[in-house]
């Protein structure tokens, strides 16, 4: 039997208000709302007007955009984001090494992967697996939780290859799942909490098992440690 084994742990609370306020503030300066909503009423500032999340579109709402804007702006490699950003993932890094046994230079994801999935809406538009994406499968990925996941607003997991067995993956804010999304197939179901969930994704792998030929289908983005991935060593050497 291959079954998924999901590691759920906890960031520091410092840690998650960091990327709250950063989420909060990047929203609120891309002047789409005069004023500031909690994480779970974001859809009230599209005014309900969000149509469902597809190929194309899922990565490309107003909220993405004044999230992923935030990453090009000139300090952003000083922002308490980055720096908390840094200090997670290379905590993860840690863990990784003792538990997988391997410690030599690991690959971080250099900018996380953020979701919104909204009410009576989905945050990735359909279930897969990452490697039919061209992840590569040494892939490791982290589910981080901006705030609540809870069963129809979780990540739906395949909880043993190939059965298509879904659970949801429920976390409180701030705690984040380690588990295999290049292999087991995963994916949204419509959410009906009436909430919006806010989830990052980002993924780790050993250096040397970084493809240089393969590319993300999604973005055109190369999988090697110049782009979508950063080098540990490099990543410690950014910013504050
Ligand atoms: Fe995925």
């Amino acid at each position: 039997m291959t079954q998924q084994i999901i590691k759920i742990k906890k960031s520091s609370s410092y840690i998650k208000d960091t990327f709250i306020s950063h989420i909060k503030e990047a929203i609120s300066s891309y002047n789409l709302s005069n004023k500031e909503y909690e994480l779970d009423n974001l859809h009230n500032i599209l005014n309900n007007d969000i149509k469902t999340l597809q190929k194309g579109t899922d990565q490309s709402t107003l909220l993405h955009k004044a999230v992923y804007k935030t990453f090009d702006e000139p300090n952003y490699f000083l922002s308490k984001f980055w720096s908390s950003y840094k200090i997670l993932c290379l905590e993860i890094v840690d863990k990784l090494k003792k538990e997988t046994g391997y410690s030599k230079d690991w690959a971080i994801q250099r900018f996380p992967t953020f979701r919104f999935q909204f009410p009576n809406n989905i945050s990735v538009f359909e279930f897969h697996r990452d490697s039919n994406y061209s992840h590569p499968l040494g892939e490791i990925n982290c589910f981080y939780a901006c705030n609540e996941c809870r069963d129809s607003s979780a990540l739906q997991v395949e909880k043993n290859l190939g059965f298509e067995d879904y659970a949801p993956l429920n976390l409180m804010p701030g705690e984040y799942a380690i588990l295999n999304t290049t292999m087991y197939k995963h994916g949204d179901l419509y959410n009906k909490t009436g909430k919006t969930r806010v989830s990052m994704d980002f993924r780790f792998i050993p250096t040397v098992h970084l493809s240089k030929e393969k590319s993300s289908l999604s973005k055109q983005i190369k999988f090697t440690s110049d782009s979508y991935f950063i080098n540990e060593k490099e990543m410690i050497k950014i910013g504050s």
